[in-house]
């Protein structure tokens, strides 16, 4: 290819590529390979006699802001980072600055502040006098999106500063992420309602804020951390250091990195480089690798910008967590709920110090679009705790074999498949007579979030289903110590044991046993709201639609799914077949902790009503209430500390969802009353 082919190939690849990742939160490429094209095109810019146009992507900072938000205009651009990935890169760029800053070799060594690169979502955060006004993303740079809403939600995230001693005005910049074991949660929500996984925690950070109800961004793990201010005309004067400005944004109540660190020279750079690498697999969140910034604000400016970077600082990225391995076999599993999921079988590989053996590729579309067969070379990812995924294809076999296709049948049971409008799963339509199903059903149920039935495990499941001792959950209770011992490895000692934790098992809290019929879309925190609305068993099984739309979490679809599960007369006669053999439900609120109680201590505090009450009327409510020291108000703002909602909250409730205010339902609020004195 010719020089200025390759050229314009480049910029249209990266383009392509910038379009999917900031505009659509769908990188098809990881930031290892994205950066090497960068650095390509700048290699080739660097050495052709053309003048590089203006609109080449190493002259600007990518993205465009979406359409569905308020576009804003920043009034400082919101800038990229240079990258380096060698000790020489680091080196040159110290050297680089000592040179620009007129430092000759016996001048002190330059003072980085350095920092963990998040691998996150940018945005800017305007505070006026003291409050949180306005939140942004990065967009192109220039323009961004107004997201306010979605981040006030942002738990951490204080809508005032602390103290008096911030300026009346200041755009803040700061990283939105998500921790590793928010991430895996997510994903495992996602994947129960057959929704597509985040690859990474950037893209689950930006999908949560790119939401435009943010009653959905809430309900996401998501966390922030402030690295820095874009310096409003005549406020840089206020800080002689980039370190101040972050010890001041921590004393504001600002969350802000517990790793960052002042270091000297480029060998303090390359000290704090090492330490970080060393500590990256240990941290709770992600890093891409690490920041330095010229910590003096006066050499920070006279070394000013370039068009899309500040030349003060660098991003040092670590290397990414990527290997290749062949693939044997791809599999089909069938889950619990009859989803067919493709497993590719690789050969085993170390990724991150783990190894790596079966992959998901969640379904058939993703398989088709990935284009993975046996025998392919693959490019394995494995990111801290996040499930390791397949990448892209690194080399296909040759010859090839052909691509596995959506089967007509279940692989297991033989019924039919069927795949729903809407949903990215396919399923087997045989229920709990699919053995696959059954063994999956039974594995949730004796889970320790679920029953706790300890020693149950998969390998004896199997045998249990294989001599046809059990059939679907109830049978559990029947079991005979006779037809246990009869099973293969099986001793007195651990048929006793299994026995006894089924019996212990019998008596099990609401939750957990709502949350082991394995209802679709029920997990552990619907199983426990629905346990603290309703108390009871009976209450839930004959709630209609609408009175389970009254819990705020509960939204048509699982409301749907719980009342759909219910009115099935067989699940309806497996739970009686359950109570029947002495398994009983009971429910009791959690004991309040201290700091709840102090949390959610009410003197002093504002709170507003809405919608109907059941058990008192409107103006009871407000009166014991305001025996307890609350200020009962009409209108929420931004100093409620808390929204009651009855059935049919009305324009309040939506309001407090937006300001991200504590909404409680009518069973809270009697705990609340009538709880232990607060
Ligand atoms: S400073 C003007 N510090 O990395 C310089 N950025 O690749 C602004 N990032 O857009 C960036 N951690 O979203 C800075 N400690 C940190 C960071 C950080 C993550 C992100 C940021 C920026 C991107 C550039």
């Amino acid at each position: 290819m010719s020089t200025s082919k390759e050229l314009d190939e480049l910029r249209r690849l990266i383009k392509h590529h910038d379009h999917l990742y900031h505009v659509l939160d769908a990188p098809e490429i990881d930031d290892a390979s994205y950066d090497a094209l960068v650095r390509r095109l700048r290699q080739l810019e660097a050495y052709c006699a053309d003048e590089t146009p203006v609109d080449s992507p190493t002259q600007r900072v990518s993205g465009t802001a979406r359409h569905d938000f308020v576009k804003i205009t920043h009034r400082t651009p919101m800038l990229s980072l240079d990258n380096g990935f060698e000790v020489a890169d680091i080196e040159s760029f110290d050297q680089r600055l000592r040179e620009a800053l007129a430092l000759s070799s016996s001048d002190p060594l330059i003072s980085y502040s350095a920092e963990p690169k998040m691998d996150g979502l940018a945005i800017s955060l305007l505070y006026q006098e003291g409050r949180l006004v306005r939140a942004a993303t990065r967009g192109d740079g220039a323009v961004g999106e107004d997201v306010t809403a979605q981040v006030r939600t942002i738990a951490g995230l204080p809508g005032r500063l602390r103290g008096d001693s911030y300026p009346n005005e200041i755009d803040i910049r700061a990283e939105i992420y998500m921790t590793r074991q928010g991430l895996l949660e997510l994903n495992q929500q996602m994947q129960q309602q057959g929704k597509r996984l985040f690859a990474n925690p950037r893209n689950a950070a930006a999908g949560s804020i790119r939401q435009l109800d943010p009653q959905v961004t809430a309900s996401r793990p998501l966390a922030l951390v402030c690295h820095g201010v874009a310096y409003p005309q005549g406020t840089q004067a206020a800080a002689v250091c980039h370190s101040d400005w972050l010890n001041w944004l921590a004393e504001w109540g600002l969350p802000l990195s517990s790793e960052r660190q002042l270091v000297r020279g480029a060998a303090g750079c390359l000290a704090y480089y090492q330490q970080l690498l060393d500590k990256r697999a240990g941290l709770p969140y992600e890093i891409d690798g690490v920041v330095y910034k010229v910590d003096r604000i006066q050499d920070q400016q006279r070394l000013g910008f370039s068009s899309r970077a500040p030349r003060w600082a660098v991003a040092h990225k670590f290397p990414a967590i990527e290997v290749v391995t062949e693939v044997e076999a791809i599999d089909i599993q069938v889950g619990r709920t009859g989803a067919l999921t493709p497993v590719a079988r690789l050969i085993p590989v170390a990724v991150a110090g783990v190894v790596v053996r079966n992959v998901t590729l969640h379904n058939f579309q993703e398989l088709q679009r990935k284009d993975i067969r046996p025998g392919d070379d693959v490019v394995v990812r494995r990111a801290g705790d996040v499930i390791p995924e397949i990448v892209r294809l690194a080399a296909p076999a040759e010859p090839r074999q052909l691509l596995l296709t959506l089967p007509s049948h279940c692989p297991v049971c033989g019924a039919q498949v069927i795949q729903l409008e809407g949903e990215a799963a396919a399923r087997c339509a045989g229920g709990l007579v699919c053995p696959a199903q059954r063994r999956e059903t039974l594995q949730h149920f004796a889970s320790r979030e679920a029953m706790n039935i300890d020693g149950l495990g998969e390998k004896l499941i199997d045998q249990l289903l294989q001599a046809e001792l059990v059939r679907d959950v109830a049978d559990l209770y029947r079991l005979e110590r006779a037809a246990l011992l009869r099973l293969e490895r099986m001793g007195e000692k651990s048929a006793d044991n299994l026995l006894q934790a089924i019996e212990r098992s019998k008596s099990v809290a609401l939750d957990r046993f709502l949350y082991a019929l394995a209802i679709r879309e029920v997990g552990v925190a619907t199983a426990r709201q629905l346990a603290r609305h309703f108390v009871a068993l009976e209450p839930i099984m004959n709630a209609s639609i609408a009175e389970l739309r009254v819990i705020p979490d509960i939204g048509p679809v699982v409301a749907a799914r719980i009342d759909a599960f219910f009115r099935e007369a067989h699940n309806r006669a497996m739970i009686g077949r359950l109570l029947d053999a002495g398994v009983s439900c009971y429910w009791q609120q959690q004991p309040v902790t201290h700091q709840q109680r102090s949390q959610e201590g009410l003197a002093g505090k504002t709170v507003v009503l809405t919608g109907t009450l059941v058990s008192m009327t409107r103006q009871e409510a407000r009166a014991q209430l305001e025996l307890l020291g609350a200020k009962v108000t009409t209108s929420v703002s931004r100093t409620t500390a808390m929204v009651v909602a009855g059935s049919d909250p009305g324009s309040k409730y939506a309001q407090a969802q937006a300001l991200g205010i504590p909404i409680v339902d009518e069973p809270a609020l009697l705990q609340l009353l009538g709880g232990e004195k607060i």
